[in-house]
């Protein structure tokens, strides 16, 4: 039985990168340690909850007590979360899932011959903005990693991605985010009592995810 802000809640987080294949030994990715999604895991797990771990490759040990689900692409990281979403009261979006793929992965290495050579790429799923669509909507998270406009930007992918809360980061600050120790960030939410944000200093991962889940804790309790 366990005690703490989110004790009983169920909680879904996606993690790190994806990499979207385009023969066996290539891939598309972006720059994501994973660090600040392994951190939520873990302070969601601190506060009680039963933590599903949705994660790309990363080089790190997922906590103890998390379900972790490994996957290598978004289209992946998709499915594992839809299978996921029935059972979830809180869903966190920290994976930077690769926006495009190739339109096909080559089954054979492909060999150098031309000056240049181009990519076909083609969209890939939102997983987020497919989660917020689902009915009943679990109490949904998001993250927003900017090099400007910060606040405006972050509000926009609230709105458009029917988020309940927002973390925007600075990612042009290179002492924080990626593969840092540290990250500082804006949260921004909407609910029914209006809007509100809070502002975090620059701090290390761990106690910037736990000020993040005290934070939906006390939102989301009030909209309940
Ligand atoms: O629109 P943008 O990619 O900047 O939004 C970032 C947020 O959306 C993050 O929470 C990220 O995990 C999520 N996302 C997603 N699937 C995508 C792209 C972004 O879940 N294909």
């Amino acid at each position: 039985f366990e005690s703490g802000v989110l004790a009983g809640q169920r909680v879904v987080i996606t993690a790190g990168p994806t990499q979207e294949p385009l023969d066996p030994v290539r891939y598309i990715s972006n720059h994501s340690s994973g660090k600040m999604g392994y951190a939520l895991a873990r302070a969601a797990i601190e506060a009680g909850a039963h933590v599903d771990l949705v994660s790309g490759p990363v080089a790190l040990t997922a906590p103890d007590r998390v379900q972790l689900h490994r996957v290598t692409t978004a289209k992946e990281m998709l499915d594992a979360c839809m299978n996921l979403v029935n059972d979830c009261d809180i869903f966190i979006g920290c994976a930077a899932v690769a926006d495009y793929r190739p339109v096909t992965a080559a089954e054979q290495k492909i060999k150098k011959s031309e000056e240049e050579m181009s990519l076909q790429l083609v969209r890939n799923p939102d997983v987020l903005a497919q989660i917020t669509n689902c009915s009943p909507k679990p109490f949904s998270v998001g993250f927003a990693a900017e090099t400007e406009k910060l606040r405006e930007h972050a509000i926009g992918k609230l709105e458009r991605k029917n988020l309940d809360m927002i973390v925007a980061n600075d990612v042009s600050d290179s002492s924080i985010g990626f593969n840092s120790e540290n990250n500082a960030a804006l949260l921004l939410w909407q609910n029914a009592d209006g809007d509100g944000e809070l502002n975090i200093e620059q701090c290390s991962k761990d106690v910037l995810a736990s000020m993040v889940v005290a934070q939906i804790s006390a939102i989301q309790q009030r909209k309940r």
